[in-house]
Formats: structure tokens, sequence, C-alpha cells
């Protein structure tokens, strides 16, 4: 739970674990300690533990337990899609063509940057509408014999948007190509049902979803071509070595149980908050405007810019108030860069930095959001009545 002395608007950073998910890894840490590699008893409760998390996995995705590979997390499960479907495109001696989207988070982003320059890959970077939206015919059009794969970010961590996966998967299924999407924002609110979505490869991560850090999974629908990359003990049906993690892949069987669960009564409770605290940013700060789609919108999600700030300033600021939120411009000293994402937005230059994230959660209540509306109003004036910027507008 976070502290009751500071706001805590950060939950696409990570959420707390989830009581219950606590509860639950508990006799893993303890008792319940051998290697679900062991063929003895005491292994063999571990590994009755990994599989009883799968199947509470596989049921939440609609797919087979033997369709979920357990990883360390979102990063790991997206290395694990490309660089596996790459080598196993490449030791059929394909050049393969991978298709992208200009919003994607760095997992991909610099997994695929790598694929091209040291691997022989070539990628294609689809541009964004004004939501940092991609379409299907986009993608369609994108297509080329040799393309093998198309990775695309299900519900976008820095503004929330959510791609239309169906159209998309409808389009790669016609071509014969396959589907990865990152999941790790979706997964605490939409739908993951693999079928429905029709996705051949899907990144999940246990932290973002009231699990623990450091484990997440990547489904792979049977029969797609992937090579390990990660090489040594034969677990996870020979695609991830490596001791399982039993405490954490318990505590993200009982997390996706937990958010499965609850999913209606989490979503009406987040949208109510994040509607109000939209509505009140955009009605009582000039110069602000809501970053990705207006609606089709991760439900907990708000993200603005603001002309003339400089996000990562305002960070700092209301970190000092005691409120915990995030920006889209990466914080190098002296050099403020607007994210790739915000980038791909088009928006103007001036407005470009002062972007800010507002993520609510579980624990969220409607007195945060008004002291949270209030405060950043309080910041942003101040901030502007010393803008050289804004100076400079105004004579
Ligand atoms: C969309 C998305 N993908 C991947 C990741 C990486 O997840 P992790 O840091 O758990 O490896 C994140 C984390 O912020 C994310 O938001």
């Amino acid at each position: 739970m976070p502290t009751s002395d500071r706001i805590y608007l950060d939950y696409a950073a990570t959420t707390p674990c989830d009581p219950d998910v606590v509860t639950a890894m508990l006799p893993y840490f303890g008792d319940v300690f051998g290697n679900p590699s062991s063929i003895h008893r005491d292994g063999q409760r571990g590994w009755q533990a990994v599989e009883r998390a799968r199947k509470a996995i596989a049921s939440a995705l609609n797919c087979a337990s033997g369709e979920i590979v357990f990883t360390s997390g979102g990063s790991e499960s997206d290395n694990l899609a490309l660089r596996g479907v790459v080598l196993a495109a490449q030791r059929n001696k394909q050049r393969p063509h991978l298709i992208t989207t200009a919003v994607e988070h760095h997992a991909i982003g610099r997994t695929l940057a790598q694929l091209h320059t040291d691997f022989n890959c070539d990628v294609t970077y689809l541009p964004v509408d004004q939501h940092g939206l991609v379409s299907a015919a986009q993608v369609a059009a994108a297509i080329r014999p040799e393309t093998r794969l198309v990775t695309v970010i299900y519900a976008n961590n820095e503004i929330g948007s959510i791609q239309p996966i169906a159209d998309l998967a409808h389009v790669c299924k016609e071509a014969g190509v396959l589907l990865h999407i990152d999941a790790v924002q979706a997964a605490s609110q939409l739908t993951i049902d693999v079928d429905a979505l029709g996705v051949d490869l899907m990144s999940l991560g246990a932290h973002k979803f009231y699990g623990p850090k450091g484990v997440g999974a990547l489904y792979i629908r049977r029969g797609t071509p992937i090579t390990v990359t990660q090489t040594g003990g034969a677990q996870e049906q020979g695609l991830r070595a490596g001791t399982h993690n039993v405490p954490l892949i318990v505590g993200m069987g009982k997390a996706i149980d937990v958010v499965v669960a609850q999913r209606e009564a989490y979503n009406a409770h987040v949208q109510h908050l994040r509607d109000l605290l939209i509505e009140q940013v955009l009605t009582t700060i000039p110069d602000a405007q809501l970053t990705g789609h207006p609606t089709q919108r991760l439900p907990n999600h708000a993200s603005f810019v603001f002309k003339n700030i400089d996000g990562n300033d305002l960070l700092m600021r209301l970190d000092m108030v005691g409120i915990s939120a995030s920006s889209g411009s990466a914080c190098s000293t002296g050099n403020p860069e607007p994210s790739g994402v915000i980038k791909a937005l088009g928006l103007p230059q001036d407005w470009q930095l002062g972007s800010l994230r507002l993520t609510v959660g579980k624990h969220t209540t409607q007195a945060e959001i008004a002291t949270t509306v209030q405060k950043l109003r309080e910041i942003i004036t101040k901030m502007r009545a010393t803008s050289p910027a804004v100076q400079r507008e105004t004579v």
C-alpha cells in the first residue's frame, strides 16, 4: 500500500503487491523451497505450485498451459518474442523483416534497433496518428513476402492509447505473419483473451497488476516457430533455462486470479477518478492538452502536455509536495529530450517537453485527485511566471 503521507499516481510504473498475493507467496520462501526440477517430493511440491500458477494464467488468457513460458518480466518476454522469432527465421536462412510502431516501449524499440544493426534484420517503423494509433491498413501496406513478425504495444505506457489489436491480427493472419503484442500495461484492465485478440505471442509482467516484481510470462501460440535465447537447463519446455523462481511465479498466478475477478469493479473505480482528473486539469490549467486517445485509452491512465513547461522540473516539484508521478521525457542532466513517443505525436516544439503521466489505481481516492489538481495548478502557474519562454511570448 502507498504510504498515507504521499499521493501515489504512478500505477503504470508499478503497483503495490496485493496482500493476498503476498500471503500466497510466503510458504515458498520458507518450508516449500524444493527445486521444481528435482524429482523428489520436496521438488515436486515446488513443481505443483508452478503448474498451478501456469494454469491460472492460461485460464485468464484462454489458452493451454503449455503455451505459457515464465520469464523475469515484461522486458524479458519482449526480448524472447523478438529474438526467438528472428533466430528461428535465420536458422532457415531467411533475412527477416519486422514491423513495429513509432510508440513502443524501449524493451521492443531497443531490441529491434539491435536486431537491425547487429543481426541483419530489416525493421519498418509505422508512424502513428495524433492519438498514437496505427491502423490495420498501415500494417497491411507494410507487409512484404519476407515479413516474419508484427509487434505492437497493446496499451501505451506513456499515453494510454489502446491499439486496434483484433483488426491488426486479422491483417496478419491473412498474410501469414506472426503478431506479437506487448500487453504489459493492458493486463490489469483489458481483455487478455488471446483468441479474442487473435495474437500469436503476448508479453506480460506481474508487477503491473498487483503482483511481484521480477516475474512475467510470454504466451506463445502452439506451433509458432521460435528458438530458445537463454540456453541451459530444459525448464519451460526448453525455451527459458534457469531454476524457476517459485515464490514469484506463485505470486503472479495469484495476482492474475485477483485481477480477473476484480476487473469490472476495478475499472469502474479507476475510470471515474481518471475522468475527474482529466476534466479538472483541462478546465483549470491553461495551455494543457490530453495526450493519447480521448476515449480509446486505459481506464486508469491520464496523460498531458503543458505548453512551455519542463516535465522533469514539474515532476521534481510534484515530488517535493508529496505526489509521485511520471513524465514522458528522459531526464538527462542539462539536456532534457522529449521521449520518442511524445515526438511521434507531432506536437509543436514548445509543448513536447512538458509531458506528465498520472495513473490511478486501487488505493487512489477522490480527495487525492482534488489535492493533485490544486498542487499541479499552483506549480505550473509558478513555473510559467519564471519561464524565459513565457516571458519572451508576452513581450
Ligand atoms: C509497455 C511495457 N512493456 C514492457 C515493460 C517492461 O517491463 P519490466 O520492467 O517489468 O521488464 C514495461 C514497463 O514499464 C511497459 O510499460
